[in-house]
C-alpha cells in the first residue's frame, strides 16, 4: 500500500477501509457506467437545484455492489445537501424514525439502505412524511391518547434495495424517482479498475485491466476486490506490473475462472447439472445441497449466472443451460433444450 496517497485523517483506519473511501467516486462525472441512469439523475438534480427545492424521493435498486450507496453519497455532494445514513433493520420502532425525521434540516438527504426490511409500523410513519412532510405522533396512552401532526422540513428520502420486489406498493409508489442499476460492461469496469489503480499507485496495463474487468461478474465491488488481490500477487510473484498474464495467473490462484465464476458459482452449477441432471431444482434444495444460504444464492450468485445464460429460473426451480454443462466440461443431456424452451416464457419477477 502506498501510504502517501492516504488522507492523514484516514491514517488510523485499516488500510483497505481508508483506500475504499478514496476510491469511492465523489461526483456523477467520476461514476463510470450506468449512463442512462446518470443522464436522468443529472437532469433531476439540475431541475431541483434550479427551483431551489429538495430532490424528489429517490429509490435505487439493483444487485449488491453495483453502486447504490455510492450514488446516494454522490447525490448529497452534487446537491450540497446534508446526509443522514441509516438502514431498514436498524430502525426498529416508529420513535427511531421520528427522531431521525425531526433531526433533518431543509433539503437534507435521509438515506435508508435495505429499505425493503423496514417494518410495517415504521413504514406507516414514512407515508405522510414522504407525501406531505408531516409527522404524525401519538401523545399519551389509552383513552386520553391523541395524535399530533408535526411539520417536517422538505427533505429527500433516498432508498436502496437489492430486492425491489419486496417493497410494499404504497412505499414504492411514493418514490418519484426510481432507478435501476444494471451489471457493468467489461469496458466500464476496466475504466473503474484503471482509475482505482492510478489512485492507489498500482501499475496496470490496458490488457491487465480488461482481464480483471472481464472476470468481475459485472460488479464494481468485485472488480475492486480482485484488483487488490491481483496487486498483491503482482508485487510478490511478478515485478509489480499487472499485465494480462499476471492478472490471469493471480485470478486462477484466487479460483476465479475464465468466465469470472468462483468456487460457489461452480458448485451451484455442478449441483444442478450433475446431482439433478440439469434441473429443475427448487431454491431451498439447491441451497441445502450446495451448503449455502438460499438468500445468498438468490441475491448474490444467481442474478449473474442468469444474466450470463448459465441457468434459467422457472416456476419449478432452477434449470442449467447447455452453456453451464459445457463450462463444467460435461455433455448436456438431449432433453435439456426442450425443458428450457418450455419454461422460457416464465416471468422471473414472481420470485423477487
Ligand atoms: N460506477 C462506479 N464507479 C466506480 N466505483 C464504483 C462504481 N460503483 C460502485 N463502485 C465501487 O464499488 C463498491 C461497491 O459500491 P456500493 O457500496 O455503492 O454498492 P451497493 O450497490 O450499495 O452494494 P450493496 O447492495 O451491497 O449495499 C464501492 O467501493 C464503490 O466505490
Ligand atoms: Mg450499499
Amino acid at each position: 500500500m502506498d501510504r502517501e496517497i492516504l488522507n492523514p485523517r484516514l491514517r488510523d483506519e485499516p488500510p483497505e477501509a481508508a483506500l475504499e473511501k478514496i476510491l469511492r467516486p465523489q461526483s456523477l462525472a467520476d461514476f463510470q457506467g450506468q449512463s442512462e441512469l446518470k443522464e436522468k439523475l443529472s437532469v433531476f438534480i439540475e431541475a431541483a437545484k434550479k427551483r431551489g427545492e429538495a430532490l424528489d424521493h429517490t429509490l435505487f435498486h439493483g444487485h449488491p455492489g453495483l453502486g447504490k450507496t455510492t450514488l446516494a453519497h454522490i447525490l448529497s455532494l452534487e446537491l450540497k445537501a446534508g446526509f443522514k445514513n441509516t438502514s431498514g433493520p436498524i430502525i426498529e420502532r416508529p420513535g427511531d424514525l421520528a427522531a431521525l425525521l425531526t433531526g433533518l434540516s431543509p433539503g437534507d438527504i435521509l438515506f435508508i439502505d435495505e429499505i425493503h426490511r423496514l417494518s410495517s409500523v415504521v413504514e406507516e410513519i414514512l407515508y405522510p412524511a414522504m407525501e406531505d412532510f408531516k409527522l404524525d405522533i401519538m401523545i399519551g396512552q389509552g383513552p386520553g391518547a391523541r395524535s399530533v401532526r408535526l411539520d417536517l422540513p422538505p427533505f429527500t428520502l433516498v432508498g436502496a434495495t437489492t430486492r425491489v420486489g419486496l417493497l410494499t406498493p404504497p412505499l414504492r409508489d411514493r418514490f418519484g424517482i426510481q432507478l435501476r442499476l444494471d451489471f457493468y460492461q467489461p469496458a466500464e469496469l476496466a475504466l473503474i479498475v484503471t482509475r482505482a489503480s492510478t489512485l492507489s499507485g498500482a501499475t496496470l496495463t490496458r490488457e491487465g485491466a480488461l482481464e480483471i474487468a472481464r472476470r468481475s461478474r459485472g460488479t464494481p465491488r468485485i472488480a475492486g476486490r480482485l484488483l487488490r488481490r491481483v496487486r498483491d500477487y503482482a508485487e510478490v510473484r511478478a515485478d509489480g506490473v499487472i499485465d494480462q498474464a499476471v492478472a490471469d495467473a493471480a485470478l486462477l490462484m484466487l479460483d476465479v475462472d475464465t468466465e469470472g465464476l468462483d468456487q460457489l458459482d461452480r458448485r451451484i452449477l455442478s449441483v444442478i447439472c450433475e446431482k439433478f441432471l440439469g434441473g429443475p431444482v427448487g431454491l431451498e434444495t439447491l441451497a441445502t445441497v450446495a451448503a449455502e444460504e438460499a438468500e445468498t444464492i438468490l441475491e448474490v450468485y444467481e442474478p449473474y449466472l442468469i444474466q450470463e445464460g448459465f441457468i434459467h429460473r422457472t416456476p419449478r426451480g432452477r434449470v442449467a443451460t447447455p452453456k453451464a454443462f459445457r463450462h463444467l466440461h460435461l455433455i448436456p443431456p438431449a432433453t435439456l433444450s426442450s425443458l428450457i424452451e418450455a419454461e422460457d416464457d416464465f416471468a422471473p419477477t414472481l420470485f423477487d
